[in-house]
């Protein structure tokens, strides 16, 4: 019996992982430039710490989620997102009484969605996290740190941005919302009929052409919005303009996790969401910490790959050859300068077959191939094969191969 990996979750292979590595690097840097700090939360959490905060009636809670008991009888899950296990870690870490916080994350989240291209079952998040400020200046960091991402990595996307209003203002937009869709009730679709009862916002998620066309004539959030609440996207707006960030008002955007609680965004490319957040000012109470404003982001690691293309960066290589036992420990201590010298070293040794170690060299796309055998040990020299010339030559010292690895390197 064969095995393959599980429906949905793929393995990263060697020829792909250097571009994982260039980009998470890339993403720490421009976080830690901002002043965010990593948080790193275990990848199992109780599962009601979900279902209190994504939403009870929401896909996530009610299809996706990978859920087991312990041998304890503990109610355990997979974490599917990263924000929920942030604000457990701040609030059982005391990390926001009286402080600002600005947190970051990578790590692996699973949902079991339906698999299809950019949506997998186990994937890669980067998030954003900041507690403390209620200001919506933080909205506007949020977004230029990942408008910093997308231009370092030259994606083309589209920022929308809605908001979502107070309670006040959305319980208003909610009834005037209900009344409207239950007038065309016989034309939704199963799912929206639903939500109509259990969270109509939803309904704008849809993907029902009949639905889609019920929703163009829809009340929209924004007309419902208090004279405050319009300042707060005008100014989210007006910086954004400012900054040269092009965006566009979304009144259909509504997220599909039930936290959110003010202005929300979303980066769409090719019809696929790369990134997506937004203020959620009651979580951390409504998870027993004290009242602490909040907005946050995350984008999924994999979509944003898939929407760039990233050249890898060529390294040398180089193949340390030792054939020659006595040479062992002295064909080591080359490997481990010129690997001190910032180059991939590949030790290979075989007690008397050059011919296979050459083999292997070639394998390993060496550029370099540095041969220790008898004659090496004897007369004290150096052996170094260019693979892409063919062209051997003798020195006397490891620093003139450098010098001229070096040399060839600037060319
Ligand atoms: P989300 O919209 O559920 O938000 O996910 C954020 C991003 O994760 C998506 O835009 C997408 O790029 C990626 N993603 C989600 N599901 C999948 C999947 N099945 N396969 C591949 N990529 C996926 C959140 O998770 C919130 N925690 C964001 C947030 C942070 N809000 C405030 N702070």
């Amino acid at each position: 019996m064969s095995f393959r990996s599980v429906k949905g979750m793929h393995d990263v292979l060697p020829t792909c992982t250097a571009i994982n590595q260039k980009i998470e690097l890339m993403l720490a840097n421009i976080a830690n430039r901002y002043g965010y700090n990593e948080i790193r939360t275990p990848a199992v959490e109780k599962l009601e710490l979900f279902a209190r905060t994504a939403g009870a009636s929401s896909d996530l809670v009610t299809k996706e989620m990978y859920s087991f008991t312990d041998q304890n009888k503990e109610v355990l899950a997979l974490r599917p997102e990263g924000t929920a296990p942030c604000v457990r870690s701040g609030i059982e870490h005391n990390l926001f009484y009286g402080k600002k916080q600005r947190l970051w994350y990578i790590g692996s989240m699973f949902r079991r969605e339906r698999p299809q291209k950019g949506r997998y079952r186990q994937f890669q998040q980067f998030g954003l996290e900041c507690f403390g400020y209620a200001e919506n200046h933080v909205e506007v960091e949020i977004i230029q740190i990942v408008s910093d991402i997308m231009s370092s990595l030259n994606i083309k996307s589209q920022l929308e941005i809605n908001h979502l209003g107070s309670s006040e203002s959305r319980i208003n937009f909610q009834r005037e919302f209900i009344e409207y869709l239950t007038k065309y009730y016989n034309d939704l679709d199963d799912d929206s009929k639903f939500r109509l009862e259990k969270n109509p916002l939803r309904i704008f998620d849809s993907k029902i052409q009949t639905t889609q066309e019920i929703l163009k004539e829809a009340p929209k959030i924004t007309n419902y919005l208090s004279h405050e609440e319009q300042a707060q996207l005008e100014f989210v707006t007006n910086c954004l303009l400012e900054q040269n960030i092009e965006y566009k008002i979304a009144p259909k955007l509504v997220r599909g996790l039930d936290y959110y609680t003010g202005i929300v965004f979303e980066w769409q490319k090719d019809g696929l969401t790369l990134c997506a957040g937004g203020r959620y000012d009651n979580l951390v109470s409504d998870l027993g910490g004290s009242p602490t404003p909040a907005v946050g982001v995350a984008l999924g690691i994999e979509r944003l790959i898939d929407s760039c293309q990233l050249i890898q960066d060529k390294k040398i290589v180089i193949s340390v050859l030792c054939h020659y036992p006595k040479a062992f420990n002295k064909a080591s201590n080359f490997a481990k300068k010129l690997r001190a010298s910032g180059y991939i070293v590949k030790f290979e040794f075989h007690a008397s077959k050059l011919k296979s170690l050459l083999k292997i060299a070639n394998q390993n796309e060496s550029q370099y191939v540095i041969l220790i055998g008898q004659n090496e040990y004897d007369s004290d020299n150096i052996t170094v094969k260019n693979m892409l010339t063919s062209v051997q030559t003798s020195y006397a010292s490891l620093t003139d191969v450098i010098e001229l690895i070096q040399g060839e390197e600037n060319v």
